[in-house]
């Protein structure tokens, strides 16, 4: 059964300290992003947002096991017709502060917002920066396969004799394919663009992560027992999916209404928890407790 989430309320940059060194497997988190959502949870200036950032990402550094993955959800707005650098700024920052900038994921959102504007097009995607303390690092592939498709059926019916070798690419590239190693699969690796649809329904957040964001990206960097960090946790999306993946989970908000509302959640998860071994023999509860976290 899942541990309780461990969760903490205030502001990152001191909350962090509170982590053991090197105990993190997985940092999956948004940060607000320069000079938006000022309202409903202030922001930060694009000028002053590397130097607001860094000392975070030092303790995130510092928390993050050898074998771990930090995945930095962030996307760099229009100002005044131009796109802003400060993400890029944050990066090269980060490799001097000792991180090793290894991946870019694109999360398409299959259904952005609606808008026209004279000079651009709407905006679908955002930026999901993978960040490891080492080359080696753990990631398990085969978690996040996707099937074949139904090219695979057509193409790989009558295969030609150039589809038996490799057959390198003639522009000189040196990549080259197999096209018979397909044959009799059922499932690939997916590509860095993960494909997947806001949720305007979550919960009370204005910025919640959709389920399946958090969940790609815990199968593909953790395995069962291993421990997950939101440092900007919202809503608890990424900590409420790590949970019901029988992952540990810890969560750091500054604002009191939203760690209320994730601290109750697990309240009532635990409550249930417990009547249901009340009622139950301990292997119908683990049953229970396991369909609970398959939803
Ligand atoms: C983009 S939202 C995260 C949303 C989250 N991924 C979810 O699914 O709900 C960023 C969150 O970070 C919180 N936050 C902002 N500054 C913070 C800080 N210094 N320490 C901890 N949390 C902070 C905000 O209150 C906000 O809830």
């Amino acid at each position: 059964m899942p541990l309780r989430p461990e969760l903490y309320l205030g502001d990152c940059r001191e909350e962090l300290r509170k982590i053991p060194s090197d105990s993190i497997d997985l940092i999956v988190t948004s940060p607000p992003y320069a000079d938006q959502r000022q309202t409903t949870y202030g922001g930060v200036s694009v000028d002053g947002y590397v130097e607001w950032f860094l000392p975070i990402s030092e303790e995130l550094l510092r928390v993050l096991k050898p074998t771990g993955t930090f995945i930095l959800n962030i996307k760099e707005k229009v100002v005044e017709g131009e796109r802003s650098t400060y993400v890029m700024e944050l990066i090269l920052e980060m490799r001097k502060q000792g991180w090793l900038w290894t991946e870019e994921f694109i999360w398409h959102k299959k259904n952005c917002v609606p808008g026209k504007w004279p000079n651009r097009f709407r905006d679908a995607w955002e930026r999901l920066l993978q960040f490891n303390k080492n080359k080696k690092f753990h990631m398990y592939q085969d978690a996040v396969k996707v099937p074949i498709g139904n090219w695979a059926k057509d193409r790989l019916k009558n295969l030609s004799e150039t589809d038996k070798i490799r057959d390198n690419a003639k522009n000189g590239s040196g990549f080259g394919k197999n096209v018979s190693n397909w044959l009799g699969k059922e499932t690939v690796y997916p590509t860095n663009v993960i494909h997947i649809a806001t949720e305007c329904n979550n919960k009370n957040h204005s910025a919640a992560f959709p389920r399946e964001l958090p969940e790609w990206f815990i199968k593909l960097f953790t395995r069962e027992n291993d421990t997950v960090l939101d440092p900007f946790m919202g809503s608890g999306t990424t900590i409420d999916v790590a949970n019901r993946m029988n992952r540990n989970s810890i969560g750091i908000e500054i604002l009191p209404s939203y760690y209320e509302e994730v601290e109750r959640q697990f309240a009532s998860l635990q409550q249930s928890e417990v009547s249901l071994n009340e009622s139950s023999s301990e292997h119908e509860s683990v049953e229970l407790t396991r369909r609970y976290a398959l939803r």
